[in-house]
């Protein structure tokens, strides 16, 4: 699974500290990446020792994750996640929030936004090195393949500077889940994460962007040795 960076030993602190404050009962939204897949893992682990949790994905490969750990899946049609947890790519805010994330990595970050702000709570975990003062981090946005000249042109109006995503492995752009493109867009540092994420929703072609503002219920921050959790 690709990791972006960060010790694993904290990405697996983060997502077991997280995995605890699920309940018996509880529908939980499944984040995509590689601090999440620690946590459906260990959920897994539960589910296997009798512990009653459904999971709704938000990617193919936190499906994927999932099934190998054995948590029985349903949908958005089915149910409304209790809480959702889920990776970011960049962090700020302090204990009291509010928090904003980038999120986009995995190129989930569509169907992350909406699974993550249809629970009642979102918890993200992370390394440290994902926390700034500032988001600076280039703003993953989904955007419907036709349009995606149109939309890298409203971006450069908006100060940013547009990259087409390409994939890793093959020749051309990297497709979502969802069969669009992602153009990663530099903003250098972000002064009014949300202002940007209304621009960024407004634009015609856009399908989602990575901007996470003020959704999150606590941010579980893995180290080494210990996790420290924020919370709104
Ligand atoms: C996927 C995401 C991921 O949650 C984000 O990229 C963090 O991934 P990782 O935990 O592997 O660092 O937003 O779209």
């Amino acid at each position: 699974m690709k990791s972006n960076g960060g010790s694993e030993a904290a990405k697996r602190r983060a997502g077991e500290a997280a995995a605890e404050a699920v309940e018996d009962g509880d529908v939980v939204g499944l984040g995509t990446g590689s601090t999440a897949a620690h946590a459906i893992r260990v959920l897994g682990r539960a589910v296997d020792a009798g512990l009653d949790v459904t999971g709704i994905p938000t990617s193919h490969q936190s499906r994927q994750v999932a099934r190998e750990a054995g948590i029985p899946l349903v949908t958005l049609a089915d149910a409304t996640p209790d809480l959702a947890i889920d990776g970011a790519d960049q962090f700020c805010g302090d204990d009291g929030g509010p928090f904003h994330l980038v999120k986009g990595g995995g190129a989930a970050h569509a169907r992350e936004k909406v699974v993550d702000t249809a629970a009642d709570r979102l918890l993200v975990v992370a390394d440290p090195s994902k926390r700034t003062d500032s988001l600076d981090h280039p703003v993953p946005v989904e955007v419907l393949p036709d349009a995606a000249p149109v939309v890298e042109a409203r971006l450069a109006d908006l100060g940013g500077d547009p990259t087409l995503r390409a994939a890793e492995r093959k020749d051309g752009p990297v497709v979502t889940d969802n069969g669009n493109l992602v153009l990663d867009c530099a903003f250098g540092s972000i002064a009014d994460p949300a202002a940007l994420a209304a621009d960024l929703s407004a634009l015609a072609g856009v399908v989602e962007h990575g901007l996470f503002v003020d959704c999150t219920a606590a941010v579980y921050v893995g180290r080494e040795d210990s996790v420290d959790v924020l919370e709104r």
